[in-house]
């Protein structure tokens, strides 16, 4: 059986008593959360520790939305995947078009950063996804799977077994425009045969999540297609009803 997730990805937005305000909402209210869903809050780094403590002894579970590609030292203004496993996080999110794009992530650095996350314990919830222009020229499976083979193909499968694949097309992000569950489920099937290329039957045990404008009125339909395990959650997950609602949706 495939871990069910649902993350909330925060990413720049709440200020600090805002955040604890709402992680603080969510931990209340996590007995309404059905059991065998795992619920994953991802806030901004200078919340880390305050959401660790409001939510530690829940079945909630902590994550920071990047890490350095560096272990430590000199690199001002970076954030180490050791800092982020001290200050209580099990995941980090890694490889998110936002960063891709404004942030000039390559695969190579996305290599980096998934071992030094992996050497500090934490659980990669690595994303991947095509733009717009990609989707239309009919592009996206090509775009996924070089993005899948650049990064994942070089883990071990003891590696592999720890990370979490979120696809997020990055026309729905933020957007209010959701891949429908069928074109959702058709790449969803692509990754997880990508994975089974070279990890075999272990592709069937990674939890592949869907992200963009996910909400309570689409969340049930795509949680209901065969390869997906959860939804990687931006907008509707800053209010605790919709993000409560989400995770119920299964
Ligand atoms: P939205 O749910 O706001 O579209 O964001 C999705 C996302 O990017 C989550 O990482």
């Amino acid at each position: 059986m495939r871990q069910k997730i649902v993350a909330g990805n925060w990413k720049m937005n709440t200020l600090i008593e805002e955040g604890a305000a709402l992680a603080k909402n969510i931990a209340d209210r996590i007995n309404e959360v059905p059991s065998d869903v795992q619920l994953i809050l991802a806030p901004p780094f200078t919340h880390l520790d305050r959401v660790n403590g409001i939510i530690k002894g829940t079945a909630a579970a902590l994550s920071a939305q990047n890490c350095a590609d560096k272990d430590k030292g000199a690199y001002t203004g970076e954030v180490s995947a050791a800092m982020l496993a001290s200050t209580g996080c099990k995941y980090v999110i890694l490889g998110h078009s936002e960063r891709r794009e404004y942030y000039h992530e390559t695969s190579a650095t996305l290599n980096d950063k998934m071992a030094l996350a992996l050497a500090n314990g934490l659980k990669p919830i690595f994303c991947v996804g095509e733009k717009l222009e990609e989707r239309e020229a009919g592009r996206h499976f090509e775009v996924v799977g070089a993005q899948i083979r650049e990064v994942i193909f070089n883990l071990s499968p003891e590696q592999l077994a720890q990370v979490v694949i979120a696809y997020e097309p990055v026309w729905a992000i933020g957007t209010g425009k959701t891949a429908t569950s069928a074109q959702a489920q058709e790449i969803h099937a692509f990754i997880r045969k990508t994975l089974a290329e070279k990890y075999g039957a272990l592709s069937e045990e990674i939890s592949i999540l869907y992200g963009g404008s996910c909400k309570p009125s689409n969340a049930r339909e795509l949680f209901a297609q065969k390869d997906i395990d959860g939804g990687l959650i931006g907008g509707a997950s800053l209010k605790a009803d919709d993000f409560i609602a989400i995770a119920q949706s299964y």
